[in-house]
């Protein structure tokens, strides 16, 4: 077993070592409260994760302004309002934080601002760098181009945010700078059509991004992780280019992070979730050199070339082959595991003790099910939307199972998972709202 690539211990530049290779990505839970604080059912999920294996946890998205949440059950963490950071909010958070690391595993809270990416029936004005709306099936209002002003408030409070991650426990923090949310869509041109010090040229729209890392290192101190998840493309005509994203990843190295997690694409280009969006602009992925598996590795070749900072690659990996290929390869140091662990979150532990070889993978089926089901061509935007959201509905699903203490249901049909999570979801803003 000392000779496993994926039991080898990673040491950050922080000062923390990482008992082994394999990390579970950030997904979101959706199982805060109705004062959007922590739930034991956060903590039951996470010590499940936790006891599963991997070396590393990052939590879903935590979210930073209460007003502008990526689903109604994020957690919040808003430095503005008092119920998301008074006692009994940081108490949850120490349980969660407790549970999320029985095993002696990093747990690190993700930490998000949606930005235009917050659905209609969340919030009612998006807040974004320019008026540029979100056009998916009607369901995001046009954005509210974010003051000056404003923007300095949000980097003090993700570095609040921050701060309270590590007094309540956890070991680290990850900075969502990707996938189209806020900050990610400060990074775009297209989203980002500002002519002031925080638009048009890269160092102005990377701005937010680095004064954030700063914001957040200052605030936890350099023994602290720090970690930034980046899109190594946004797959859309004229967005956040690949090559751009080479000029970033040497600007964090300047700022100096203890992990890059590199991910892709956006609500228009899911490419996060190896699904095709909207044909007009996508860009195409380009083949992963080695293994066809994971989809960033590719791009991850070339980052690994100017990164100064460890790096961990997420999306699609679901054999020991293909990741031990990928460490081998030296394109990564982690491996980035999110869907195969809603069913089995053991997976992690399983994999290590060599009692598997292959993760459980049901994208294939989910996604079959949804198109055949609701466009045999399946050429319209709606459904290929339809088909993603579907299959995202399923998870939702089985990351409550977990969240109950119940194991997944496999049998759980797309379309129904589809329609519940929609009501669940708009019934949750309703209550949220009043
Ligand atoms: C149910 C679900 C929720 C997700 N939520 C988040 C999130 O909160 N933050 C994030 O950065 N990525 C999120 N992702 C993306 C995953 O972190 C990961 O990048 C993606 O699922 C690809 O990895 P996989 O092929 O191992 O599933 C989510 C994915 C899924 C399936």
């Amino acid at each position: 077993m000392r000779d496993d690539p994926l039991a080898a211990p990673l040491a950050l530049p922080c000062g923390a070592v990482l008992p082994n290779r394999l990390a579970k990505a950030a997904m979101t839970e959706g199982l805060a409260d109705a004062g959007l604080r922590a739930t034991d059912r956060l903590a039951r999920l996470y010590r499940r994760w936790s006891e599963g294996g991997a070396g590393l946890l990052v939590t879903g998205n935590v979210q930073i302004d209460r007003f502008v949440l990526e689903r109604p059950g994020n957690v919040v963490l808003d430095s503005r309002w008092l119920p998301s950071v008074d006692a009994t909010a940081r108490a949850r958070l120490a349980d969660w934080a407790r549970a999320g690391t029985v095993a002696g595993n990093h747990l690190w809270m993700q930490i998000s601002h949606a930005g235009r990416q917050s659905p209609r029936y969340v919030c009612r004005e998006p807040l974004a760098p320019s008026a540029v709306p979100l056009q998916l099936m009607g369901n995001y209002a046009t954005p509210r181009a974010l003051r000056d002003d404003e923007i300095v408030a949000l980097i003090g409070r993700f570095a609040d945010a921050a701060a309270i991650a590590r007094d309540c426990g956890f070991s680290g923090v990850q900075i969502h700078a990707a996938h189209g949310y806020l900050i990610s869509s400060f990074l775009s041109p297209l989203t980002n059509r500002r002519t002031d010090a925080w638009g048009g040229a890269l160092e102005h729209r990377a701005r937010l991004l680095l004064e954030t890392v700063r914001a957040v290192r200052a605030a936890v101190g350099p023994d602290f992780a720090v970690g930034v998840k980046l899109n190594s493309d946004d797959f859309r005509q004229g967005g956040f280019s690949h090559d751009e994203c080479l000029r970033v990843v040497e600007w964090l190295g300047d700022a100096g992070i203890d992990l890059l997690e590199i991910s892709g694409g956006t609500y228009e280009q899911p490419r996060l979730l190896g699904a095709a969006g909207r044909a007009e602009d996508a860009v195409e992925v380009r083949p992963s050199t080695r293994v066809r598996e994971a989809y960033f590795l590719h791009y991850a070749e070339a980052i690994r070339r100017v990164a100064r900072m460890p790096m961990m690659v997420t999306g699609g990996f679901r054999t020991r082959a293909g990741m031990e290929a990928a460490l081998a390869g030296g394109d990564t140091d982690l491996i980035g595991l999110a869907r195969p662990l809603c069913t089995d979150p053991d997976a992690p532990r399983r994999l290590l003790a060599r009692e598997i070889d292959t993760l459980p993978s049901h994208e294939a089926r989910l996604h079959l099910a949804a198109r055949g089901r609701l466009s045999p061509a399946s050429p319209w935007l709606a459904a290929k939307m339809v088909n993603v959201l579907g299959a995202q509905g399923w998870y939702y699903r089985q990351i409550e199972h977990l969240g109950d203490g119940e194991a997944a249901d496999l049998g759980l049909g797309v379309l129904p998972a589809f329609a519940g999570y929609m009501a669940r979801e708009i019934g949750r803003a309703a209550r949220l709202r009043r």
